[in-house]
């Protein structure tokens, strides 16, 4: 349904966002200004003690400065409520008192329909459910005995029984008052091509029935009992409430699931989801009967943004895995992210659970692995690189399939961990140097130790580098301090503050603070923190007295160096992560590498050497010397 112009404006404004977060939060009273519907909480959307989670009445947003959730009252209701949009609207709507928009006729009439179709499938829904008790069904109710499923299981899945008869459906719902075409048009009969009566679609078989994000029944799978069957499953067709290819087995349920902290978990078939949820994994989902499409991907992301994907571990399985990893890469980026279960050869997620018990699942969810990995080993199954002509085709492969993704940043890492990978193989097999990717701007050469290693793992040599966030600290202190004792100062440089993640909830709001020239009680108290860090080792009063120059110098100083630290950091992270597995000693040079450059990217004068004491005393010394004049005899960079 399409909304009028402005309807979500005024929504917005007539529900204070605190209103709505407030029910999922309790606000710290102390950090909070509730005259200025200025909020702050402990974030609903990570673990935490510390309020860095904010809420602005004024601007109806909220922003965690922990874990960077983000949005306005409506994100807020889909994202810690898992619902819809048109849901989120409903419930903003009520609560302000405004009356949903009424439709286009055309749209009514549209709707109108789907309601009637809907009432003779759930109509249908009740009946399937009844014959299961009846006598007909003796054999229906062993089939599902066999299979584990008791009566709680039939009850929660709505289980029902298709008896094999021709039209016993057809009259049911005729008597009920549903006129024929109504019915094939819920797709619960068939006409014959040549004209006669309409027949029951389903017949002699287990009934599931679908339902949509919002719990109506939409359509059912039904199960033959019989090994040798045509078609071991028979779906609604497409009818206008079944869409096959944008909805999921049990989507309502597990969005709920997943709201409360589960796993989104896509398996192929019905039973693999009942015997997920029922082993306690409630966030489980199945297509209906198709492969996997792209709106049931984008519905999938947007009820977590990384949902992890456990086909069968037969051939049909892997091939649909093949399919998806096709599917998703043009689609891929944050946010929308997938995972892989490997599920044993010739197992379903249902057979696991049966064989195996829950924690067998669970260890292999716990095991997922990303897009990346399974991309990689499809293009380098059953292969072997042994000549420039083979790696060629095995790079261009790879450069293609990244190539398919949009997003610049997330196209760069996966082009990192390929490389990385590559190296890996090509250098494992112990025939290949030249394979090695560039080292940091390096001619250098990379002579191995005693010749080719033949399987035989180099040892982890010992790396330190000194990681230790205490220099960084100190330079956001006394960032931070400056700006707030020299607020003219901070437009100039507004857009790296704004890059800034502060350390803690204090300082993030003081940065808060100075960004939108707020003054909140936590910014207050983040101020006053960093006044009395004797770390910092600054004089407020010798900052406040000085040239408006000299003081920008220092502080656009102070950030070059604390932008330096953090990009290196982020830099040896990613190193430190590549050398899990095999380091060598390439890698341990390019880490010195990484280390020396971050010391080179601060001045001279000031390498932090990660020990507190040190650090301050270095930073302080410095300060004073800039603030007496010193800074003039060492203009600076910039
Ligand atoms: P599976 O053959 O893996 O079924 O098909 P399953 O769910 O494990 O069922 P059981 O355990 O044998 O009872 C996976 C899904 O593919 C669709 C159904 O949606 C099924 O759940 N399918 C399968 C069909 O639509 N038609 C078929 O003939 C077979
Ligand atoms: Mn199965």
């Amino acid at each position: 349904m399409s909304l009028p112009p402005g309807f979500l404006d005024e929504l917005r404004n007539r529900v204070p966002i605190s209103r709505v977060i407030g029910r999922k939060v309790v606000w710290d009273q102390r950090k909070s200004n509730q005259a200025r519907g200025d909020w702050w909480a402990p974030c609903p959307f990570h673990q935490e003690k510390s309020a860095s989670f904010h809420c602005d009445d004024q601007k109806g947003f909220y922003y965690c400065f922990g874990c960077h959730a983000k949005g306005d009252a409506l994100t807020f209701l889909r994202e810690a409520d898992g619902l819809e949009f048109m849901e989120a609207v409903k419930v903003l709507a009520a609560e302000a008192g405004l009356a949903m928009p009424e439709p286009d006729p055309r749209q009514r009439e549209r709707t109108d329909r789907r309601t009637k179709l809907l009432e003779v499938t759930e109509a249908a829904c009740r009946w399937f459910r009844l014959q299961l008790q009846t006598g007909a069904a003796a054999e229906a109710r062993d089939y599902l005995a066999r299979r584990g499923l008791d009566r709680a299981a039939e009850d929660r899945f709505e289980i029902g029984f298709a008896p094999d008869n021709r039209t016993a459906l057809t009259q049911a719902l005729k008597e009920k008052g549903f006129d024929e075409a109504m019915i094939v048009e819920a797709g619960m009969s068939a006409k014959p091509d040549g004209g006669g009566a309409a027949y029951d679609r389903f017949r002699g078989r287990i009934i599931f029935p679908i339902r949509d994000g919002q719990g109506r029944c939409i359509g059912f799978g039904g199960r033959s009992m019989d090994p040798n069957a045509r078609a071991k499953y028979l779906n609604s067709p497409e009818t206008p409430l079944f869409d096959k290819g944008r909805n999921l087995y049990h989507v309502a349920p597990a969005r709920a699931a997943v709201a409360k902290g589960q796993p989104l978990i896509v398996a192929e078939g019905y039973m693999d989801v009942i015997a997920l949820a029922r082993a306690g994994f409630e966030g489980a989902v199945a297509p209906l009967g198709t492969a996997i499409t792209e709106d049931q991907l984008r519905l999938m992301w947007r009820i977590n943004p990384e949902p992890v994907i456990a086909l069968d571990g037969d051939a049909a399985g892997q091939r649909a895995a093949q399919r998806l990893i096709d599917l998703a890469l043009p689609m891929t980026g944050p946010g929308q992210a997938l995972r892989f279960v490997i599920l044993p050869a010739g197992q379903d997620p249902d057979d696991l659970i049966k064989a195996a018990g829950r924690g067998a699942m669970q260890a292999l969810l716990d095991q997922a692995r990303p897009l990346v990995d399974l991309l990689w080993a499809r293009e380098i199954e059953g292969q072997v690189f042994d000549s420039p002509e083979r790696k060629a085709a095995l790079d261009k492969r790879l450069l293609d399939a990244i190539g398919r993704i949009p997003d610049e940043l997330t196209r760069r890492h996966y082009a990192d961990e390929i490389k990385r990978k590559t190296w890996e193989l090509l250098n494992r097999s112990g025939r290949n140097q030249s394979a090695r990717p560039k080292q940091g701007g390096s001619g250098r050469s990379t002579d191995r130790r005693g010749g080719p290693s033949t399987g035989s793992r180099a040892p982890r040599p010992a790396i330190h580098v000194d990681t230790t966030l205490a220099g960084e600290t100190l330079l956001e202190g006394a960032s931070l301090l400056i700006c707030a004792l020299r607020p003219e100062l901070v437009a100039a440089v507004e857009t790296r503050l704004e890059r800034l993640i502060p350390r803690d909830a204090d300082r993030a709001a003081l940065l808060h603070d100075l960004l939108s020239h707020d003054d909140s009680p936590a910014g207050r108290e983040g101020l006053e923190r960093l006044r009395k860090d004797a770390h910092l080792g600054l004089t407020p009063s010798v900052i406040c007295s000085q040239e408006a120059d000299s003081v920008a110098a220092i502080l656009s100083n102070l950030l070059d160096r604390l932008e330096a630290q953090r990009a290196a950091g982020a830099e040896l992270a990613r190193a430190e992560a590549e050398i899990q597995g095999e380091a060598d000693e390439g890698l341990t040079w390019r880490m010195q590498q990484i280390a020396r450059a971050r010391h080179r990217a601060e001045r001279p004068e000031l390498e932090t050497t990660g020990d507190l004491n040190e650090d301050r005393d270095a930073l302080s010394a410095q300060l004073q010397d800039w603030l007496s004049g010193e800074i003039w005899r060492k203009p600076p960079r910039r």
